[in-house]
């Protein structure tokens, strides 16, 4: 009987999802995800450090992204831009739920000398620098807020994290709606940044 009111709820909340986003099919995001395997991974685990894991990865993230390449504009990368030039939104939510749905492979490689440091920043941020915990947006464990797609970072490599606050902090990304990124990362000092970016890629 529990297990009946339970399947009820799960079905009336995703029904709910799906009226108030374009929710993907991630059985269609696996067949439509193949060109993407060949850099990210077929599961989402990509094996190179500079192109970023997106397994596990919230759709609701993964969906903005591609829709911010394809403008070319707030976030501009070769690569990726040819690679979604012909991806309609339904395919972007597809491949999105299929990506969310794999699970991240163990922790990336990291030094671990800078993971005290790391954890800091990441847990409690910098009162006195004015840098907000990491952790308030990005989840304890770094899993994100998939619902208002809040990225996932835990077990990321470094290569590619620490890659992602430089763009912010030099301007070349700004697609962080109300700046969020961009006024936290004016903050950090160079060593702020590999520290945390050691951390997020030490955590599963
Ligand atoms: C030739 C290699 C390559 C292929 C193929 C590729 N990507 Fe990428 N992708 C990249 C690189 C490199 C980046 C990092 C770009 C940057 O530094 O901003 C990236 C970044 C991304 C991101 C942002 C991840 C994040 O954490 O912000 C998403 C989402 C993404 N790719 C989706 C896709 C999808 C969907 C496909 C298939 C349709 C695809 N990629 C195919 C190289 C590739
Ligand atoms: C107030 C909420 C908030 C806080 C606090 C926050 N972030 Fe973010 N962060 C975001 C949002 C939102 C994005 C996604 C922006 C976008 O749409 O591309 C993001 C993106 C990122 C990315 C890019 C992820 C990727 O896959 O490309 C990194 C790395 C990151 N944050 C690291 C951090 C670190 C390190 C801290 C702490 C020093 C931090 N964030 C604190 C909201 C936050």
């Amino acid at each position: 009987m529990k297990k009946l009111i339970l399947a009820g709820l799960v079905a009336v909340s995703s029904l709910t999802m799906a009226g108030s986003a374009l929710a993907g099919d991630a059985v269609a995001g696996k067949a439509k995800s193949a060109a993407c395997g060949g850099c990210h991974g077929f599961d989402g685990n990509s094996l190179i450090a500079t192109y970023p894991k997106l397994a596990g990865q919230n759709e609701a993230y993964i969906t903005k992204q591609v829709k911010d390449f394809k403008a070319d504009s707030s976030r501009k990368n070769e690569l990726m831009k040819g690679m979604v030039a012909s991806l309609s939104d339904e395919d972007a939510a597809d491949i999105g739920a299929y990506f969310q749905a794999q699970s991240i492979s163990a922790a990336a490689t990291f030094d671990e000398s800078k993971i005290a440091t790391g954890r800091e920043i990441y847990k409690g941020g910098n009162m006195q620098a004015g840098i907000p915990a990491c952790q308030a947006c990005h989840g304890p464990k770094g899993s994100g807020t998939a619902g208002i797609g809040y990225p996932q970072l835990g077990g990321q490599y470094v290569d590619y994290t620490l890659a992602q606050l430089k763009a912010f902090k030099n301007g070349s990304r700004t697609n962080d709606d109300k700046e969020l990124m961009r006024s936290i990362v004016a903050k950090m000092s160079d060593e702020d940044m590999v520290a945390v970016a050691n951390y997020i890629a030490s955590l599963k």
